[in-house]
């Protein structure tokens, strides 16, 4: 079970939608939405999955329609599709992986996640020691989940997020980090500030 205090909703799913629940979900996407699903290809299951997830928990947080939730994910750096998503009244985050995709959201503060599979090759487990220095993949998703809270994400250097077991700090922001343990095969780590 999520262990996530009340203010913060989590919803997730495996990648994978089935031909009618692909319909409905492509249904509540908006056009900018639609055209970034069209572009990424092999990950645009989980591009609409994903959107799909945080239109519907959103709306049942707002009392609207999925698809008359006002988000919009508009890249700081050159305008595009592909940058914070951002609902009034809201702070949610999205993130997928190959074996997940997973939605957050609240009315309190501010919210970031990150989801990574629990294996993985020596190679990546290297290059996620490389940018986040040691402590294994709960480490990586907890930087992660900071940057995305952030909202500049990867434009700052994961390395100046100082993580410790349920907290982090970047910069003057101190962040409360929780696990919620979805599946076993899953490392989910949301960060919240206030
Ligand atoms: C945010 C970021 C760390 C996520 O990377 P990731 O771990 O590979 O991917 P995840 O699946 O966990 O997260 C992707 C989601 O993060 C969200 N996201 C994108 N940019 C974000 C940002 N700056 N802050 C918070 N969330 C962001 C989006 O919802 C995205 O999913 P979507 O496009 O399907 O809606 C990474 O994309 C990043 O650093 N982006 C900023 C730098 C950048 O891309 N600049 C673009 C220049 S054109
Ligand atoms: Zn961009």
């Amino acid at each position: 079970m999520p262990v996530l205090p009340e203010f913060i909703r989590l919803s997730w799913q495996r990648p994978g939608l089935d031909p009618p629940q692909r319909s409905t979900a492509l249904a509540m996407l908006s056009p900018a939405e639609l055209s970034r699903a069209e572009l990424t290809r092999a990950g645009s299951v989980s591009v609409i999955q994903g959107r799909m997830l945080l239109r519907t928990l959103a709306g049942e947080l707002l009392g609207l329609d999925p698809r008359a939730v006002p988000l919009s994910a508009t890249c700081a750096d050159c305008g595009g599709p592909h940058g914070q998503p951002r609902i009034p009244g809201l702070t949610v985050s999205l993130s997928h992986c190959a074996t997940a995709v997973v939605a957050v959201a609240t009315a309190e503060g501010h919210i970031g996640v990150d989801v990574e599979p629990l294996e993985g090759s020596a190679e990546r487990a290297a290059a996620i020691a490389e940018v986040a220095g040691a402590g294994g993949i709960r480490r990586w998703t907890s930087v992660e989940a900071v940057l995305k809270c952030d909202g500049r994400g990867l434009r700052v250097d994961p390395r100046e997020v100082a993580v410790t077991e349920g907290s982090a700090a970047l910069g003057d922001g101190q962040y409360q980090l929780w696990y919620p343990e979805l599946a076993d095969d899953l490392q989910v780590t949301v960060a919240w500030r206030a």
